[in-house]
């Protein structure tokens, strides 16, 4: 049953509006590309309206996957010199050009949901190349980004988080050299206002860690043991850990057992390894420097992808729990990027306040299966009323529920259809 069938019909139309024949921009305007985990967001969004399309979205995005096994988080199936940092800035020299880093893992976990609604065959004829696929993705976390060995997920840029500009890693960012950056031209504040965008500084530090990396000639062991940013990221380190399981499940169907006991050692090294992001002061998961080892100390919406991990021991997620109740005592909707009163929070600026539906979504299916549906129908509920009120934005204030960001956001579109505004 839906919940309003004008909306639904507003979601389906920004879906087509952005489609671009096999892959979904995010945007119009602001990303004129195809992005990773907004293609794997998307592709449940389509599920609701033409699954051939749905498995297709992720089709076009493996298509893209390095030798290494990396999926790019950007892959530039068009030119559109809207964008900075476009094709020639990364120079990866793949085709089709990428960037040269990846993006939340969330692809397993969408491919297990779009097989699981066609019945779940283990010869349905889409599954087998997107689990080689992802297979091959997981391998390459477990070989490039595991520095610890414990299981946990290393970012080399901020952008590969997906939360671009979490207070998280303000610290670790000032560390980043920033002379050699040259003269460069932002294209985001010229799509949207730049109070909603991160600030100048960061930007710098953003490019220079870029330039690292193209300087490395995208090698990424090198990157890896000597980039200039290295954080261990709780919001990777939750969605790989969530999508291991979800990997499993489809391994086990396929009697890939190779496969699956790599996965079960995977996962059991995952689940003790999350202790090391636990921090007992803020009462929740942080993300942790790999180099200092210093903890961020800060309540993020990716503190909460736990539930979803399904991680935490009874005393942990009654802190979160907590956390949550505070949070929502706060503001007036779930759940904000950042915990209010933290350094630097502010309800329009990207990842450092507003809500974004993608982290909502994946929190309340997380808190439904570990028995909390009272909170999660309360993300949801007040996810849904987001876009009644505002639109189908990027994201949106926890405090006024206005929009901000880009408008007619795909990832925005496809969790109305997919989830909230079912
Ligand atoms: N979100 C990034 C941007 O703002 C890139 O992934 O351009």
């Amino acid at each position: 049953m839906s919940r309003n069938p004008q909306i639904d019909a507003r979601a389906r139309a920004i879906l087509s509006r952005n489609d671009r024949g096999g892959y979904t921009v995010p945007t119009h305007g602001l990303y004129p590309f195809q992005w990773n985990w907004d293609s794997a967001f998307v592709a449940l969004g389509f599920a609701e309206i033409d699954r051939n399309r749905a498995w297709l979205e992720i089709e076009t995005l493996i298509g893209a996957q390095w030798d290494d096994g990396m999926i790019p988080h950007i892959v530039f199936h068009a030119d559109d010199d809207g964008y900075f940092p476009g094709a020639d800035v990364w120079a990866t020299g793949k085709t089709p050009p990428t960037s040269g880093i990846t993006q939340p893992p969330v692809l397993a976990t969408v491919a297990r949901q779009l097989w699981a609604m066609e019945g779940a065959d283990p010869a349905h004829p889409r599954l087998r190349a997107v689990y080689d696929a992802c297979v091959r993705s997981h391998r390459w976390f477990h070989r490039y980004r595991d520095p610890l060995g414990n299981g946990l997920v290393m970012v080399t840029h901020n952008w590969e988080t997906g939360r671009d500009n979490s207070s998280e890693w303000d610290n670790a960012l000032e560390r980043v050299d920033i002379t050699q950056v040259g003269p460069y031209q932002r294209r985001d504040i010229g799509h949207v206002d730049t109070a909603m965008r991160p600030h100048q500084h960061e930007y710098d530090r953003y490019v220079a860690i870029m330039q690292f990396g193209r300087a490395a000639g995208w090698d990424h062991r090198r990157i890896a043991e000597s980039g200039p940013f290295r954080m261990v990221d709780v919001g990777l380190s939750m969605e790989l850990l969530r999508a291991n399981r979800d990997l499993l499940a489809m391994a086990q169907a396929l009697g890939d057992d190779a496969v699956a006991d790599e996965l079960r050692a995977r996962i059991a090294l995952s689940e003790t390894g999350m202790d090391w992001l636990w921090n007992e002061q803020a009462g929740a998961y942080c993300s942790r420097d790999a180099t200092t080892h210093d903890s961020s100390g800060l309540v993020t919406n990716a503190s909460f992808l736990a539930f979803y991990a399904g991680v935490g021991s009874p005393a942990q997620r009654a802190r979160l729990v907590a956390a949550l109740d505070r949070m929502a005592g706060s503001t007036a909707y779930l759940l904000a990027s950042l915990e209010p009163g933290s350094r630097d929070y502010d309800h329009r600026r990207y990842w450092r306040g507003p809500v974004w539906l993608v982290m909502n979504y994946m929190i309340a299916r997380g808190l439904a299966e570990q028995g909390h549906a009272d909170w999660a129908a309360r993300i949801t509920e007040d996810s849904a009323r987001l876009i009644e009120n505002a639109g189908f934005y990027e994201s949106f204030s926890p405090e006024t529920g206005e929009g901000s960001g880009g408008a007619e956001f795909s990832w925005t579109a496809a969790m109305w259809l997919a989830w909230c505004g079912k």
